[in-house]
């Protein structure tokens, strides 16, 4: 982007924190997101783990067959997305494995969780934290060829798609870590960043908007694609940032049935009404008219 120092700002608001170089951290994933100057925003680089060398030689291999070239150093494979543009960066690297959180008690009809107290979000005091990234969104001008990347290249599995215009991918347990979706140029559509529980959501959007209301986007809701929670909040880069719990996760690929959706629910399960300006933002339009009128 080209603010960086006014979107660093943003993200210590939004929980990360900040280490040199423009990188931010997470509690449990490490440094996961990196600032950089561009002239628009866009997504310039993804980071991927994998095993060990065969997956890199497996890679390699399977990028070669779709006609994709890729250099290989070492430990690390990096590539080009031909659509888009951005780098892929494969590295081995461990595996993150996430300490257990403890369930947070709800009360529910016949279910007292939670016995003579009060609710344990009232006592939170701290800002919120999020635990680490889950997931990138990426508009691509030919999605089809995007998704050949992540999953005939790169390995991704399909977890759903939305009928001929996005694709929900994952290389984790995670219900998605990348989700690509047509668009009439390439951007970033947002991150997604996995906090504790739903008041953690709304505890976390509501400090984001105190002093900034300018920064709602969407929320609160729970997907139905994934079934999370969300709120959707608006970077000064104009990149949405989402605050996500309670996730579907695929522990076991046989059964899982991946499916197609469409319409509204293919968007959310329930919450506000999705703005016009969600699945196409603004400057984004404006960047697309910049491009025709350069032709
Ligand atoms: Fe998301």
């Amino acid at each position: 982007m080209p603010n960086v120092a006014e979107t660093a700002a943003y993200y210590a608001d939004f929980g990360l924190a900040p280490e040199t170089g423009g990188v931010f951290s997470t509690v449990d994933g490490g440094k996961q997101l990196k600032l950089a100057e561009a002239p628009t925003r866009r997504l310039l680089e993804i980071r991927m783990g994998v095993d060990d060398p065969d997956d890199l030689d497996r890679i390699a291999a399977s990028l070669a067959r779709l006609g994709v070239t890729a250099k290989r150093d070492g430990t690390v494979l990096v590539t080009e997305e031909p659509v888009a543009g951005f780098r892929a960066v494969i590295e081995i690297a461990e595996r993150l494995a996430q300490p257990e959180v403890p369930a947070t008690p709800y009360n529910g009809p016949g279910r007292i969780e939670r016995d003579t107290a009060r609710a344990p979000v009232l006592s939170r005091g701290q800002p919120v934290r999020p635990r680490k990234l889950g997931h990138v969104v990426i508009g691509s001008t030919d999605r089809a060829a995007t998704q050949r990347f992540f999953t005939e290249g790169l390995g991704f599995k399909t977890s759903d798609e939305v009928l001929g215009v996005a694709a929900f991918m994952r290389c984790s347990t995670d219900h998605h870590n990348v989700l690509v979706q047509q668009a009439p140029v390439n951007f970033l559509h947002h991150t997604s960043w996995q906090l504790d529980d739903v008041d953690e959501v709304g505890r976390g959007a509501m400090a984001m908007l105190e002093k900034h209301p300018e920064r709602h986007a969407w929320g609160l809701g729970r997907h139905y694609i994934g079934s999370n929670f969300f709120w959707y909040l608006k970077d000064p880069a104009g990149n949405f940032s989402e605050y996500y719990s309670d996730l579907d996760c695929i522990i076991d690929d046989q059964l899982w049935q991946p499916g197609v959706f469409e319409g509204a629910r293919s968007l959310y399960d329930w919450g506000p009404p999705l703005p016009p300006s969600f699945l196409l933002p603004e400057d984004v339009a404006g960047l697309m008219t910049g491009s025709h009128q350069s032709r």
